[in-house]
């Protein structure tokens, strides 16, 4: 097993109802887009991205069950262990990007989008979410990218899904990078190869090891752990339950919503 670094929690941030940002100091490098794995003392080990890389590091985090709920009643000063960084990140090359993103998608996201707009790329970035007050780092994304919002209820921007506004944003478009439900993901992507607009995807599997060992977070022949999270269209071709099955925590396959 890789080596786990205690860190101590140093500000927290509610961004939305249901997500948190959790800072503290790491002196590791890692990738936009690459994750590691998140020790809560006495609870659980579970990957997250990290959603700040600059002069502080942070995670954020959607509470969802218990580990994540835990990680939302830390209070400054807390400790955690963070281990990795594991896997593979985006590829960051090209001039015009798209950024298609889905609720919680933004906290593996942000990070590129700081990257690519330091080095004058031009960026647009599509999001989306259930409602206006869910809208992941909105305001920072209005300031770094051309903008548009969707909701599903319609209280912001577009009534409905985010990649019912993509097709229009393609225009001059030369990369799409997407985070955010699978079958968002795989939308998106249907939507840019019709456009022949390259596409990497972040993928989201169960994990337990994080690093290749226990195969938990298995598909279609690819570890999501080791060979991504982030895949290219090349890959997610080949991938017959991409936007369709995950594997649950006792590896049965079950159907994506
Ligand atoms: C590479 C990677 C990066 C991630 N980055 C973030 C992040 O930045 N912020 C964030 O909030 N979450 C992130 N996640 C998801 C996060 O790991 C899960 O939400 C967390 O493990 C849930 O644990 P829990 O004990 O709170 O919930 P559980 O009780 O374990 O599960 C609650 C619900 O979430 C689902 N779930 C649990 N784990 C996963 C998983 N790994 N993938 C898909 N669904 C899952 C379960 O099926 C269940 O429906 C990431 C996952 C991966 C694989
Ligand atoms: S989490 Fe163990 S192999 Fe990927």
């Amino acid at each position: 097993m890789s080596k786990i670094d205690i860190v101590t929690i140093n500000e927290i941030k509610t961004q939305t109802p249901s997500i948190k940002s959790l800072f503290f100091e790491w002196d590791k490098e890692i990738d936009p887009g690459q994750f590691v794995m998140v020790w809560i003392p006495g609870v659980d080990e579970v990957p997250m991205s990290l959603s700040h890389q600059e002069e502080v590091q942070g995670i954020t985090v959607r509470n969802v069950g218990s580990a994540t709920e835990a990680l939302h009643e830390f209070e400054e000063g807390d400790k955690l262990g963070i281990r990795g960084p594991f896997g593979r990140g985006y590829s960051l090359v090209s001039d015009n990007v798209l950024a298609v993103v889905g609720g919680i998608g933004g906290a593996s996201i942000r990070p590129s989008i700081v990257d690519l707009v330091s080095k004058s790329k031009n960026v647009k970035c599509a999001l989306g979410a259930e409602t206006k007050e869910e809208l992941l780092f909105e305001d920072e994304l209005s300031d770094l990218t051309h903008l548009h919002v969707a909701t599903d209820d319609g209280t912001k921007g577009h009534e409905g899904f985010v990649t019912e506004i993509i097709e229009e944003m393609l225009h001059d478009i030369d990369c799409v990078i997407t985070c955010g439900p699978e079958p968002m993901m795989q939308r998106t992507a249907d939507i840019a190869a019709k456009k022949n607009v390259p596409v990497q995807a972040s993928l989201e599997r169960y994990m337990k090891c994080g690093m290749g060992l226990c195969d938990s977070c298995s598909i279609n022949g690819y570890q999501v752990c080791r060979d991504g999270p982030v895949f290219y269209d090349d890959e997610l071709k080949k991938m017959k339950e991409f936007g369709k099955f995950e594997r649950d925590k006792s590896g049965r396959k079950v159907r994506l919503c």
